[in-house]
């Protein structure tokens, strides 16, 4: 009975390496890493962190960036802060000028700083980038809360170490699956050059996804 022992070892590393692959994203938005949940201190700075993959080099005029802020889950979405060609900041009379943008667009980093926090800023932000060529829109949604006294400290020393490596072996998986994926998209783009073609003298599609946005 050692002859089903389980399939010889290069095979089955080869399966575990598809298996991979095919969870590569191909969804049809771009990823935008944010901190799903952040939690801040009544009357201390918030760094809004927002940062995208992107297959493009980012050019300025045809980048674009909104950072919106909504109260309830019913609530309408608030632009506070967006880029075309430049910085926009619409000042909101809830935050006044306590944001301030700290990222850097060529460096795919679109964070905001978010000064004295206050109990009313709990809610989501959202930051949501569009970098032609590409033509996936990416969307980041941030919940804050906001904490009256700090909570307690606990010994993570272990866990930080465990996290540590198995985060840094998961880095370089998914820079991996990146590169993957844009090649793929590359590929798939070229191949519907033709198509798009018509399609931008027509001026619909990149309007579609521009309305979706806007909400
Ligand atoms: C939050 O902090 C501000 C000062 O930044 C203070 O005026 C306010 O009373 C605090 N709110 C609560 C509920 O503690
Ligand atoms: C959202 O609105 C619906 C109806 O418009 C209401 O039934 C629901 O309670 C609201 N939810 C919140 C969280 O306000
Ligand atoms: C930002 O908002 C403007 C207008 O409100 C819209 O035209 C644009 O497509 C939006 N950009 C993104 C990345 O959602």
């Amino acid at each position: 009975m050692h002859t089903d022992s389980g399939l010889p070892r290069p095979a089955s590393s080869l399966t575990g390496l598809s298996l991979l692959f095919s969870l590569v994203p191909l969804g049809r938005s771009m990823e935008v890493t944010v901190p799903t949940a952040l939690n801040v201190l009544n009357g201390s700075d918030a760094r809004l962190a927002c940062t995208f993959n992107s297959c493009y080099t980012v050019n300025h005029k045809q980048f674009s960036l909104n950072w919106t802020y909504q109260e309830c889950s019913n609530c309408s979405e608030e632009m506070f802060l967006q880029f075309r060609m430049k910085i926009i900041n619409p000042k909101l009379e809830r935050f006044r000028d306590r944001v301030e943008f700290s990222g850097n667009p060529s460096k795919y980093d679109v964070s905001v700083m978010l000064r004295n926090v206050q109990l009313e800023d709990e809610g989501v932000y959202s930051c949501y980038v569009m970098n032609p060529p590409d033509r996936h829109r990416g969307h980041g949604r941030i919940t804050l809360k906001v904490l009256l006294e700090e909570p307690p400290e606990r010994d993570s020393t272990v866990a930080v170490i465990v996290g540590a490596s198995v985060g840094g072996f998961l880095a370089v998986v998914i820079l991996v699956l990146m590169v993957v994926k844009c090649v793929r998209r590359k590929k798939e783009q070229k191949l519907s050059t033709d198509d798009l073609k018509t399609e931008e003298e027509g001026k619909t599609d990149g309007e579609a996804n521009a309305e979706e946005g806007a909400k």
